[in-house]
């Protein structure tokens, strides 16, 4: 059989020696085997653990293979689901194929026929996922490392970090607070040659200056009061990984001569100590504030800021790049939903509109507490745009005029429409130029404005 990757599969078998037949034969294929002999068993774990197929008896003894398959597809619509039958059972097989099982096979299982049910649902898998990928890529909106954007401006963001992630440059984060600046940090170590090494993070605004030092460089024994014993520092802790200094322009000018002198050799020195010690960590750093204009008011040495923006990237505040909040708060709501439970699973329209309207001063953090509060308070399958803090339902109520928020739905709507058609047509200008009725230039330019094709 073909596969790319190791998938792991469920079998529920109440016979002790069908199931060991089998798990026999799909470890003999490569493939990692949870084997449980009850229905109830398999709807648990079908809860919190993810599969790419499942094979189960259709009777069980308490809760039936019918019963794992509905529970399956809950758990995880594209699941594929195998149904063996006992001999003779044409009927129900009937039945699971029309409630959704991918295929069946009848007792006695015969290893050829099994090999050849599984290619094809692996393959099936492969296929789904492959489409998923292209047409999350037609909208412009994929996952990076969890990060999820739509907007032009956060794909440019993400193309610097591929970037500065394959190379050793000291990187300078810079964003208001909330817009994801240690997000960004840790993609940048994870998808580096340093991955393998540690990510160690420190909140330079958290400490005063000497515990600060300490932590950053370690000390030895003596060297202060309390220092009993010698330390190791963060840069020590970092190396062959990434150092993240969040909230950098909190540090002391004293402070910041021995950072750069740190940067600039590639040593440090504990505290009480002269002896130089080696450090090969990279160096992210962070901050909300604009560190050329402490530079020019004199509160941020112009030495070190030229040595930590080699590589700098800017994070634009949410209301900069309105097509991420839609994504990011179905994003929050899923994550929210997993917590803490709840049944709202999307947003109302007039909830929506009122999410892209806000101005976001807290940016992504302020989305992501204000979704699970909402989802907290909504009691329907749909939030709705009482379900949300009165600031931001003004934003879209009596603040915007009726003209105003009837346009921007025919807006959304030609939007949806346009995007629907072009992703029908495979995302082919002309195709879907034709089939809109619409010249081909015009076609190019709104879906510029979408943030799609010609870029
Ligand atoms: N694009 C994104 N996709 C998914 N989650 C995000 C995104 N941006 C931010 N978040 C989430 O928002 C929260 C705030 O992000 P983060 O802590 O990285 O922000 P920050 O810029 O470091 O904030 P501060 O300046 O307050 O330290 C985190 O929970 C983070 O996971
Ligand atoms: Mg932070």
């Amino acid at each position: 059989m073909n596969m790319d990757y190791q998938a792991r599969i469920l079998l529920v078998e109440d016979d002790a020696s069908q199931a060991s037949l089998l798990t026999l034969e799909l470890r003999r294929r490569g493939l990692e085997v949870l084997a449980l002999r009850s229905g109830e068993e398999a709807i648990k774990v079908l809860d919190d653990q993810a599969f790419d197929l499942v094979i189960t008896d259709l009777k069980l003894g308490g809760v039936d293979g019918l019963r794992v398959l509905q529970a399956a597809k809950k758990a995880q619509p594209d699941l594929e689901v195998l149904l063996i039958t006992g001999h003779g059972s044409v009927d129900s097989a009937v039945a699971a194929m029309k409630a959704g099982a991918f295929d069946y096979l009848t007792k006695p299982v015969e290893p050829e026929e099994l090999g050849i049910v599984l290619a094809k649902a692996m393959e099936r898998r492969r296929l789904l996922g492959e489409v998923q990928r292209l047409r999350e890529e037609v909208k412009g909106k994929y996952s990076f490392e969890g990060i999820v954007y739509a907007s032009p401006s956060m794909r440019k963001v993400l193309d610097l970090v591929q970037k500065v992630a394959a190379t050793e440059a000291t990187v300078l984060i810079q964003g208001e607070s909330g817009t994801g600046k240690e997000l960004i940090a840790r993609a940048i170590h994870e998808k580096g040659s340093r991955r393998t090494g540690a990510f160690v993070a420190i909140n330079c605004g958290a400490l005063p200056e000497g515990l600060l030092e300490s932590e950053l460089f370690g000390h030895v024994k003596g060297s202060f009061t309390g220092a009993d014993r010698n330390k190791r520092g963060l840069f020590e802790e970092a190396n062959g990984g990434t150092l993240f200094l969040d909230e950098i322009s909190e540090t002391t000018p004293s402070l910041q001569v021995k950072l750069l002198r740190a940067l600039q050799e590639s040593e440090i020195r504990r505290v009480g100590d002269n002896h130089p010690i080696k450090v090969s960590g990279r160096l992210v750093v962070a901050t909300n504030k604009d560190l050329g204009k402490l530079v020019a008011q004199d509160k941020f040495r112009e030495d070190l800021f030229y040595r930590l923006k080699v590589f700098p990237i800017q994070i634009p505040p949410l209301r900069e790049r309105p097509e991420d909040i839609l994504p990011l708060a179905e994003h929050f709501l899923r994550k929210a939903r997993k917590k803490i439970g709840g049944k709202a699973d999307r947003f109302a329209p007039e909830a929506a509109q009122a999410l892209r309207s806000y101005s976001w001063p807290g940016n992504v953090r302020e989305l992501e507490h204000a979704i699970e509060r909402v989802l907290i308070m909504s009691s329907a399958s749909a939030v709705r745009l009482s379900d949300l803090p009165p600031e931001m339902q003004q934003s879209s109520g009596p603040g915007v005029s009726k003209a105003a928020a009837f346009s921007a739905n025919l807006e959304e709507i030609e939007k949806r429409h346009i995007l629907e058609v072009y992703r029908s047509c495979g995302g082919n200008v002309a195709e879907t130029a034709k089939q809109l009725g619409i010249g081909r230039n015009t076609l190019w330019r709104k879906l510029k404005a979408f943030g799609l094709g010609a870029q």
